[in-house]
């Protein structure tokens, strides 16, 4: 049989095998509904517990950060701040020990540096134990130039919103993968899901993180690590943060949904961590709207987020010019 034959018929295969899919969603989907209602009606999902584990969160010193630190040791998890600014996260450490009966302890460290996140590895387990929880929070997002940003503001925002992934899981999932138990849980964005205009390195950087833990979570799998949880979290914009709070009143986007605090996410998101949930909308609406955009052919997609978003792409020109 010629190549051009052989390779006419492994794309009739796979034609017909998409036609068949395409044949089976609605069905796919009506079972993953009821898998979801059945789940939440009859709790399932049972938490796990994180008492007494060791939890590293990065950019724990403030906003989010600082929410899921405090909420990680509401549920007798010690835990390790992690952050840039040391001042910030030992004013998250005295507010876990005002509040609650866990050892947590504050870490400066640069998350782009792969040599600073090994000796906090080293620093962490000397002083509070193995780490079974890692929480990617630490993120910027740099809006000095959105129009025409400045390379360095692009590297930044992919170094720590991206790369710093890389050198987390590779310090901390060893450990896990020996124990065979552990939780990973991301902070994207719902930019991941919905690249806006004018900030392309953010949602490019976001997004990679969501396609890293997709990967991750198929890996663990296929090495039959079930008992690490992978979690990815895309929030909309929320009230932790002076700089996202004032760029969401200049363009307006209160008006398509109130900001979330980060006490909310916190909560949601630890547990959702604690339930085995790969990946977590907030608000959950933007699941649904996600999934309805992305039937549509990708020109229709981006012309639905133009009209949408036409009020706030004009703002955002407004501003920078
Ligand atoms: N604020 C929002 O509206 C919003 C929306 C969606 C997603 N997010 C994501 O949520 C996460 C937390 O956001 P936030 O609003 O709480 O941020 P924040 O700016 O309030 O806090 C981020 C913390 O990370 C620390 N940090 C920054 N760079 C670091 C580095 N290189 N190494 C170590 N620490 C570093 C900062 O010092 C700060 O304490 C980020 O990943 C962000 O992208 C935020």
């Amino acid at each position: 049989m010629s190549e051009a034959v052989r390779d006419a018929l492994v794309k009739l295969k796979a034609q017909i095998g998409v036609i068949g899919l395409a044949a089976l969603t609605p069905l796919l989907v009506l079972a993953a509904i009821l898998q979801k209602l059945f789940a939440t009606i009859f709790c399932c999902q049972s938490p796990k517990s994180i008492l007494g584990e060791v939890a590293v969160v990065t950019g724990g010193g403030h906003g989010l950060g600082r929410a899921i630190c405090l909420e990680l040791a509401h549920k007798g998890c010690n835990v390790a701040v992690v952050d840039i600014n040391l001042s910030g996260a030992e004013a998250t450490v005295k507010q876990i020990q005002d509040s609650y009966q866990v050892r947590a302890k504050a870490y400066k460290a640069n998350v782009t540096s792969y040599k600073e996140i090994v000796e906090l590895n080293t620093q962490v387990v000397r002083d509070l134990g193995p780490v079974t929880v890692l929480v990617n929070n630490a993120g910027v997002l740099l809006l000095r130039k959105p129009l025409n940003p400045d390379p360095a503001d692009v590297q930044l925002m992919m170094d720590v919103n991206l790369t710093s992934h890389f050198w987390t899981k590779a310090v901390f999932l060893p450990k896990m993968k020996e124990l065979r138990r552990g939780f990973i849980v991301t902070i994207a964005s719902l930019a991941a899901l919905f690249p806006l205009a004018y900030s392309s390195t953010y949602a490019s950087s976001k997004s990679g993180a969501m396609a890293h833990m997709r990967a991750l979570r198929l890996e663990l799998a296929l090495e039959k690590q079930k008992n690490i949880k992978v979690t990815t979290v895309f929030p909309t914009f929320l009230r932790t943060n002076d700089e996202v709070r004032e760029l969401s009143n200049n363009i307006g986007v209160r008006s398509f949904y109130p900001l979330i605090s980060g006490e909310e996410v916190a909560q949601r998101v630890v547990s959702g961590m604690l339930r085995g949930e790969s990946e977590i909308h907030l608000p959950g609406l933007t699941c649904i709207l996600y999934r309805l955009l992305l039937v549509l052919p990708a020109d229709w997609q981006d012309l639905a987020v133009r009209v949408l978003g036409r009020r706030v792409f004009n703002s955002f020109r407004e501003i920078q010019s």
